[in-house]
């Protein structure tokens, strides 16, 4: 089947800035302490489930990834981006990077003690995002975790420029409820929310979702 038109401009435009993405975009230690303080409580339940690895996926050049892995996590990423992920190779030796698509993952059934959509979904047209979120559910092990993060709104988004470089992907901004109930549609159970008005750093609304995968279906 023909790769859908929205993969191959995402791969296409995270191929053409993923140099000037990694100069222009803070590392995770100079994110704002909220999200840090998301991400170091997802860290601590999934430590806490077990020793299951943990995926990062849209992982970009890794440093989110390596971030977890600094917090204790049996961190991987994953992206669609072949620049992305060499970058990422080259700055984490440590870590494994594959390229894939979250729109269907190679991971097995159960495999994950936790995912990590860091960002990574706002390019997902919304109709796709019920199969992004069935990848979640199917890959996650039961009482695994997710934690979701990205800018929210209700917005379609078509730059011509990102990170200085033309660009050809859209971003599309929803609601935080809508991303919330597509997830619970998925079978995933909310567990937690934080909303961000945009700051110094962050320059739209974001927020995260925590949710998990119930012991029993
Ligand atoms: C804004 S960057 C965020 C990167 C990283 N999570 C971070 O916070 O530094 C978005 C990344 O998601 C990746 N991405 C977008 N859609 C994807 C998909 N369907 N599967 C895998 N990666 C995807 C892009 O290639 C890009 O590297």
């Amino acid at each position: 089947m023909a790769e859908p038109s929205f993969l191959t401009a995402v791969r296409e435009s995270y191929d053409t800035v993923a140099a000037d993405y990694v100069e222009r975009v803070p590392p995770p230690a100079e994110m704002d302490p909220l999200s840090r303080a998301m991400l170091a409580g997802f860290a601590e339940l999934v430590r806490t489930a077990g020793p299951r690895p943990v995926a990062d996926l849209g992982c970009g050049p890794g440093r989110v990834t390596a971030h977890l892995a600094g917090l204790g996590v049996s961190a991987f990423g994953v992206d669609l981006s072949p620049k992305m992920v060499a970058l990422a190779r080259r700055a984490h030796p440590d870590l494994r990077f594959t390229e894939g698509s979250m729109t269907a993952l190679e991971t097995g059934d159960d495999e994950l003690g936790g995912i990590l959509a860091w960002y990574s979904t706002h390019h997902t047209p919304p109709q796709w995002l019920p199969d992004v979120f069935a990848e979640f559910h199917r890959t996650l092990a039961p009482g695994g975790h997710l934690l979701w993060g990205d800018y929210v709104g209700d917005e379609r988004l078509q730059p011509t420029h990102g990170y200085g470089r033309p660009v050809s992907y859209e971003s599309y901004l929803l609601p935080l409820d809508r991303i919330a109930d597509l997830l619970e549609e998925a079978g995933l159970v909310v567990t937690a929310r934080l909303e961000q008005e945009p700051d110094g750093r962050v320059k739209r609304p974001h927020a995260c979702l925590l949710a998990c995968k119930p012991e029993t279906p």
